[in-house]
């Protein structure tokens, strides 16, 4: 108690007036704030639960028939919608083919499968590399061309964009995205297209990503523990209430029309897919979750790239929401609790 002595006469005066009452009332904020984490996880555990007993599965709720050429002979091929497969690249020397010829090899009518590789690669070996690359493809009768940039204005997004600028898109009704490090399966479009053929509120069908590496290291374990929760937690919740967050482009189909509609892709921020999943849902349009169908990829596995995906994951979202505040005010969405707890995950 001699060292309480010392202190000077104003700290005994704040403590109980001042100091007591903040530290209460920050319990209360804490307290407050893991009831409402326990109530979203209560929340998902139900839906979750809803979704098995209901069975309202994708497959149940939307008419999802194979688009074949037996329907109508005479049409043959040209049953089939056009379909844009765009692959954007940043000097990926590791991966480059394996995306490239998992998409060739898609199992689609080649007429009507238009391959764009948006390679804003600095590197110009590596651009020499894919290029070729896509010439081979070319050769074997696949309609697949090979762009590139002069700048890397707007970097993914502006990529992307740049690609839907080509006359030749008009002709296409969906476009698929896969990012270089993606492998589909070759019957991927008959799993996924038939959804939005048929059901025209429909923007976006999004696949579920699978790890082949998750085994490599504890720390991509741990990713893919993360990831998974992610799929299987958040996005089949998500798809099942109709919201609209946590959709990523990546190995999903958009509506080319929906997209534009929602004002294609802006490069404002560092997760263009949220950003514009967000405005076409403001819109109306609905996404749907295939949990079923799987596109194979790989975790980083080296600190750098783990640090660096985390650090979009986390910043990219916060910064859009900052952004869009303002028209989800305005069309009174409210975003739910686990929503907004991922919006303020600011850690850098
Ligand atoms: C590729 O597809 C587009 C869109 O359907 C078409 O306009 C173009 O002529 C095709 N190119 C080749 C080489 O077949
Ligand atoms: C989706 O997420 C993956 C993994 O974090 C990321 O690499 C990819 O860029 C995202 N997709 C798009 C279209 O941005």
């Amino acid at each position: 108690m001699d060292a309480a002595v010392g202190l000077p006469d104003a700290w005994s005066q704040v403590r109980a007036p001042v100091i007591v009452p903040l530290l209460k009332l920050a319990v209360a904020v804490c307290l407050l704030m893991s009831v409402l984490l326990f109530l979203e996880r209560l929340y998902m555990a139900v839906v979750i639960v809803g979704v098995k007993l209901l069975g309202r599965r994708p497959e149940r709720r939307y008419k999802c028939d194979p688009i074949c050429e037996d329907d109508d002979p005479e049409l043959g091929s040209a049953a089939f919608p056009v379909v844009l497969v765009q692959i954007p690249m940043f000097n990926e020397r590791e991966v480059y083919q394996l995306s490239i010829g998992a998409v060739c090899g898609l199992s689609w009518p080649s007429d009507r499968l238009v391959v764009q590789v948006l390679d804003d690669s600095t590197d110009p070996l590596i651009k020499e590399m894919v290029r070729m690359e896509c010439e081979r493809w070319a050769h074997k009768g696949i309609n697949i061309t090979y762009q590139i940039r002069e700048d890397r204005k707007g970097y993914k997004a502006g990529a992307l964009k740049a690609g839907m600028k080509h006359g030749y898109v008009r002709e296409c009704e969906y476009m698929v995205i896969f990012d270089a490090d993606f492998q589909p399966d070759p019957d991927f479009l008959h799993r996924t297209i038939p959804y939005l053929h048929h059901n025209p509120e429909i923007a976006l069908v999004q696949a579920r990503w699978r790890f082949v590496n998750a085994d490599e290291c504890l720390m991509t374990r741990m990713q893919e523990m993360s990831l998974d929760y992610h799929f299987k937690v958040e996005q089949e919740v998500s798809s099942s209430v109709c919201a609209f967050f946590g959709f990523n482009g990546t190995a999903g189909v958009w509506r080319i029309s929906a997209v534009n509609e929602a004002g294609g892709w802006k490069d404002r921020t560092t997760v263009e897919d949220m950003d514009l999943a967000i405005r076409a849902s403001l819109k109306g349009w609905k996404f749907v979750y295939l949990g079923d169908v799987q596109v194979k990829s790989e975790l980083p596995s080296t600190f750098k790239a783990f640090r660096f995906q985390q650090h979009r994951w986390s910043c990219g979202p916060a910064n859009l929401f900052r952004k869009m505040l303002v028209e989800i005010v305005t069309n009174k969405v409210c975003p739910s609790t686990h929503e907004v707890q991922f919006c303020f995950k600011t850690t850098p």
